[in-house]
């Protein structure tokens, strides 16, 4: 099914980090429109966000035996053995038991510490990036090569466990190495011609994708029309945004993506805190802005040209209530 995949292959990410540990890391992405209409079946873009990362350590389970600091959003498990599946705590522990379980390693014992610093829980892909990060770890300690197409499966079996019913675009852009175009599981690189700026800004507030996911099923279920009328028009706009980011066509492409966010705004996964950073991007000279991730919370991206463009845009979006900020350009977005 995923045949188009992205072709990382077996690129080592997860350095050798000597006998008895191994190491791996992922980075976060950022859906640049598609999210939402993408679990019924529509195509999304997503970019990799290489400056937000979670790395893996990887040890053979020695209990009591000290472990190095690890700063910032961070946590620990221990997989494999008997049992440990059952008591899993996270999509990076249920990716890792699915890989042990793949390489016939089910009944070694292996503790994972992560550390990340991609926000979580504000549509920036830390649980999909945690779990690649530890599946390459592992499979560092164990010296496998993954290649791009197994390490998807197993992380989208942990995002499965995170967010129930997820499309897989989070699991293929963790593993991914520039933009992607994700339709129904599978992915391919994306062309881009286009020289300009993402802004991303946090609004603060935790999102709650499962929460959205499950409202945009129900609105969908309960009027078939607006369904089939939302999701061509959602179709019909990831189509022109594909086609403007190959053309290089920044303004295009903005108008694009503030009708998006009024698609997703009809679908209620906006909120007021989101409508604001949109506006004030907007107001500041943004060629469009709308959420990015599950909505209700989470963040907003705004699409500006380099250089003070982009500058101005992301002041205007702190003075806005912005928590954090970031700068992800167009081109050059390889991990
Ligand atoms: O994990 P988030 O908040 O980036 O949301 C992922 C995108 C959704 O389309 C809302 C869900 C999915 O599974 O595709």
């Amino acid at each position: 099914m995923n045949s188009d995949r992205v072709r990382e292959g077996s690129r080592p990410t997860a350095e050798r980090a000597g006998e008895g540990h191994g190491t791996g890391r992922a980075h976060g992405k950022a859906i640049l429109l598609g999210e939402h209409t993408v679990v019924h079946g529509t195509p999304a873009i997503a970019f990799p966000l290489p400056a937000l990362s979670a790395r893996g350590v990887a040890h053979r389970d020695r209990p009591g035996v000290a472990r190095e600091n690890l700063a910032g959003q961070h946590f620990r498990f221990v997989a494999g053995g008997i049992g440990t599946q059952e008591r899993a705590s996270s999509g990076a522990h249920v990716a890792v038991e699915e890989a042990l379980r793949r390489w016939g390693l089910a009944g070694e014992v292996v503790e994972v510490a992560l550390d990340c610093e991609i926000p979580p829980a504000r549509g920036l892909g830390s649980s999909a990036a945690c779990a690649a990060a530890a599946v390459r770890a592992v499979a560092d300690l164990y010296d496998r090569t993954i290649d791009s197409d197994a390490l998807y499966e197993v992380v989208q079996c942990g995002e499965q466990f995170a967010h129930g019913r997820a499309s897989g675009v989070d699991a293929s852009t963790a593993v991914a190495n520039g933009p992607i175009w994700f339709r129904t599981g599978a992915a391919r690189e994306l062309a881009i011609g286009l020289d300009a700026t993402l802004v991303i800004a946090d609004t603060g507030v935790s999102g709650a994708t499962q929460h959205a996911v499950a409202a945009v099923r129900r609105k969908l279920e309960t009027d078939q029309r607006a369904a089939k009328r939302l999701l061509e028009r959602a179709t019909d706009l990831v189509e022109s945004a594909a086609a403007d980011l190959a053309a290089g066509h920044a303004e295009s492409l903005g108008k694009t993506l503030l009708e998006f966010q009024e698609l997703l705004t009809e679908l209620g996964v906006s909120t007021p805190e989101i409508d604001t950073l949109v506006t004030a991007a907007h107001d500041a000279g943004a060629f469009g802005a709308k959420l990015t991730g599950g909505g209700l919370g989470g963040c907003v991206l705004a699409l500006t040209d380099t250089g003070d463009d982009a500058a101005r845009v992301r002041a205007a979006l702190s003075r806005a209530g912005a928590a954090r900020t970031w700068i992800v350009p167009t081109r050059g977005a390889q991990p």
